[in-house]
């Protein structure tokens, strides 16, 4: 979590408390309105709702109120907290030590998906995104002769309802250094648009993409190796995954969980070829998926179904 969001949750709390002592009626109004309003527009504060709302028992949360974007697309838990952006259509979050996001979250339904008039992804340009202090921004530079493509996390195509949307994909804490001939332009993409293609047998698609940096035995000891690009210094990741979130008609939830190599990859092998257990993934990540929702919630995972009739075990194994 950045300073300033604690500064801003801490200066709700302390507000908050020094009035209900004064127990002014109007001024806790106030407060309540402030809170929803902190809660609505910043990650972290979202993140932290239920929490607030059980420090502040005078302000009950309005169940009948609408989602905003933000809300909707966080609603199945925030994979980590780490230095969390929000664009118009996505969130993110960014790891500056590999100037990559570590993960991208997005909610697909079929209208966005479907070339809306006016909106064009030739006119979306690649830019850095200065919402991230320069020590730790990439930029098109980077990337420029770099032989590799300035890859989208969040598919550009999966975001065709409004201009500004297509063109929030572009910015660069959405890209990552990714192989073109062979993995975005090909296996990467063929993944992109069986998600989209899901949009025919489910109404509402989450999506969870980002970087993943995977551990090899070389010489008997387990080590990390991945390159770096550019002035900036960006990563070359060794692995990109893709979680799944599928809900169904009658609201069951269907998980798929895919880890890529980023390299060149036979246009025909079967994307199924890709699908690893959501734990191995978190594991190597440090990540954790819809967390919100308990894997023995799920009618299936990775097309295998799942088994309702045992007691659901703890996803960690207590301390020994
Ligand atoms: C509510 O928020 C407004 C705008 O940030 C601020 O001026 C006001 O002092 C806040 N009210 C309370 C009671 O904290
Ligand atoms: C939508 O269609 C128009 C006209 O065919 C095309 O110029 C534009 O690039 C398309 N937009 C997207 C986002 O694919
Ligand atoms: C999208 O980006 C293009 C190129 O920078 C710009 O001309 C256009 O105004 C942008 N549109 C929106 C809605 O942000
Ligand atoms: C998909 O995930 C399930 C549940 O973790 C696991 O049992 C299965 O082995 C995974 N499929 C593949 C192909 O890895």
């Amino acid at each position: 979590m950045s300073s300033e969001n604690l500064v801003a949750v801490g200066a709700a709390l302390v507000a908050a408390s020094s009035s209900f002592i004064l127990g002014q009626k109007a001024q806790n109004a106030e407060i309540c309105k402030n809170l929803t309003n902190l809660i609505e527009s910043d990650a972290y504060a979202l993140f932290l709702k239920e929490k607030l709302y059980e420090v502040f028992k005078s302000c009950p949360p309005d169940e009948t109120k609408p989602l905003n974007r933000m809300m909707k697309i966080m609603m199945y838990g925030f994979p980590g907290l780490d230095n969390i952006r929000v664009l118009s259509d996505h969130v993110l979050s960014y790891d500056r030590r590999n100037r990559v996001a570590h993960w991208v979250l997005e909610h697909l339904t079929l209208p966005c998906i479907s070339n809306q008039t006016g909106v064009n992804r030739r006119i979306a340009i690649f830019r850095s995104d200065i919402a991230i202090p320069t020590m730790f921004r990439s930029t098109n530079q980077d990337y420029y002769r770099s032989g590799f493509d300035r890859g989208h996390l969040a598919a550009a195509a999966n975001h065709k309802c409004d201009q500004q949307h297509m063109n929030d994909t572009f910015i660069l804490s959405n890209i990552a250094p990714q192989v073109g001939v062979g993995f975005n332009r090909d296996a990467w993409n063929n993944l992109e648009m069986y998600t989209r293609n899901l949009l025919d047998t489910y109404p509402e698609i989450y999506i969870c993409t980002g970087s993943m940096y995977e551990p090899k035995y070389k010489n008997s000891n387990l080590c990390v190796e991945y390159n770096f690009i550019g002035t900036s210094v960006v990563a070359v990741p060794t692995h990109f995954f893709k979680i799944l979130l599928c809900i169904t008609r009658d609201k069951k939830f269907i998980l798929e969980a895919y880890a890529m190599p980023n390299q060149y990859i036979d246009n025909n092998i079967d994307l199924k070829t890709f699908r690893r257990p959501p734990e191995a993934i978190e594991k190597i990540t440090g990540l954790q998926f819809f967390d919100k929702i308990k894997r023995s919630q799920y009618e299936s995972i990775n097309g295998s179904q799942v088994n309702h009739t045992e007691e659901p075990e703890e996803t960690t194994a207590p301390d020994p």
